[in-house]
């Protein structure tokens, strides 16, 4: 077989047998097939798209492409969670440690940031110390000891979506249903959970805007779990706008460790409650959402999962005095307020927008090899349905370059509506495909 002719198939529309896509995966992890040929490959798909039996395929491929975790040592019905990606997104720092306050066990494989979107890995750096890498011995050990491990994608395990995530990152060709669906469900069925929790985001943070898009990647990813006896729910939710009010590596922490003290922002507060609710139900925990939503809600209150998360950060190797002085999170030198140009409503915020202006100021990554700064973002002063005077601060830019702050707040700025009157409010949460 030869790649050539498997990308001209897929670039005149052919639909793939499953060998012709298994072998174009494990010639790419073997270093077999050139970056060149897998772009064009990539970039093919993105236009021709792929059948159901195609993404399939691509997946079980993409999961068997290293090793795969079997957890079925540990006890209890492991229950994994991820997200398409967005911007301000810190819901695993939360649900995570929510989750296993519950008594449920949660090991959790997560990935740095990928176009404008945050990463989980890259927000666990932020914290002194913490080790985002741990060896499968570890990772495993640490599930069986505080029930809670999160790890970067290390080790073998979906080597193939780790390179294909990289080169998707820098070939425009991220924005794919197969491509995300194979992507995020290789990575899962390679984790070894018994069943997936997935927040499917929908607007201009999400890489697929549109409802119709985002419900059909809801579609494909449940299908693709239930056809290889996973059970899989996903939850298609607003990313509209930044969720929270941080958007940036050590910003986000910060205001997860609030929401774990039950002082988050209600959207981030409510998404994670939802999340965590469905991981109860499909464990086995509790017989319905109501009641995982109520359990969960106790464990906020009473403390239980800020010290669950205090367990995980020493259990990693980071300093835990982190969980109660913030401070010790690394700072930007530079805190300069972006006032409102009118008085009004804050019709809109797009998060597409402010996620690459968080960018610009070097939270996230040009180019697969770049070093990110984990004290810049933003901090939003006001969210949609707000009332805000002119001149009163929008949000606050956290940079350590005057000029790129400068730049930062301008494009943060051109992702802000204000309009005289209150604009009709929009759900958090949009539909759940089972
Ligand atoms: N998250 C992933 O793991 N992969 C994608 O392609 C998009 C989001």
């Amino acid at each position: 077989m030869r790649a050539l002719d498997v990308i001209a198939k897929k670039r005149d529309g052919g639909e793939l047998t499953a060998a012709e896509i298994e072998f174009m995966v494990r010639a790419y992890t073997t270093g077999e097939i050139p970056d060149y040929q897998m772009a064009a490959f990539l970039m093919a798909v993105y236009i021709r798209g792929m059948s159901r039996r195609e993404t399939g395929a691509l997946t079980l491929a993409m999961a068997r492409s290293g090793e795969q975790l079997d957890l079925s040592a540990l006890p209890g019905r492991k229950v994994d969670k991820h997200s398409t990606g967005g911007v301000g997104d810190k819901t695993t720092l939360v649900v995570a440690p929510l989750v296993a306050a519950a008594g449920v066990p949660v090991a959790k494989m997560s990935g740095r940031g990928l176009g404008h979107t945050g990463g989980t890995v890259d927000k666990l750096a932020a914290i002194p110390g913490f080790r985002v890498s741990l060896t499968q011995e570890e990772f495993l050990a640490n599930v069986r000891r505080i029930g809670l491990a999160l790890t970067g994608q290390t080790g073998n395990l979906a080597p193939a979506d780790k390179k294909i995530y990289a080169l998707r990152d820098v070939t425009a060709t991220t924005a794919s249903i197969p491509l995300i669906a194979s992507s995020i469900m290789s990575k899962k069925i390679a984790a070894g959970a018994d069943a997936i929790v997935l927040d499917v985001k929908c607007g201009s943070g999400a890489f697929l805007p549109r409802l119709e898009e985002a419900r059909e990647l809801a579609r494909t990813m449940v299908d693709t779990g239930a056809a290889v006896g996973r059970k899989t729910v996903a939850l298609i939710t607003d990313m509209n706008q930044p969720l929270g009010y941080a958007v940036g590596n050590a910003l986000e922490v910060e205001e997860a460790l609030a929401t774990l003290r039950g002082r988050g922002p209600a959207d981030l507060t409510g998404l994670s409650l939802a999340l965590g609710a469905q991981m109860l139900v499909l464990a086995g925990r509790v017989e319905n959402e109501a009641a995982g939503k109520a359990l969960l809600t106790d464990l906020l209150t009473s403390g239980a999962a800020l010290d669950k998360f205090r367990e995980l950060v020493a259990a990693q190797g980071g300093n835990p005095q982190v969980v109660d002085d913030p401070g010790m999170l690394p700072q930007a030198q530079l805190k300069i307020p972006v006032p409102a140009p009118s008085a009004g409503y804050v019709a809109g915020l797009r998060a597409d927008v402010i996620g690459r202006a968080a960018m610009l100021l070097g939270a996230g990554r040009e180019k697969k090899e770049d070093e990110i700064d984990l004290a810049v973002g933003l901090v939003l002063k006001k969210k949609v349905g707000d009332r805000v005077a002119a001149g009163e601060p929008l949000a606050v830019v956290h940079a350590n370059d005057a000029a790129r702050a400068q730049e930062a707040a301008a494009l943060f700025l051109s992702a802000c509506s204000i309009v005289p009157q209150p604009p009709a409010p929009r759900p958090l949460l949009y539909e759940t495909v089972k």
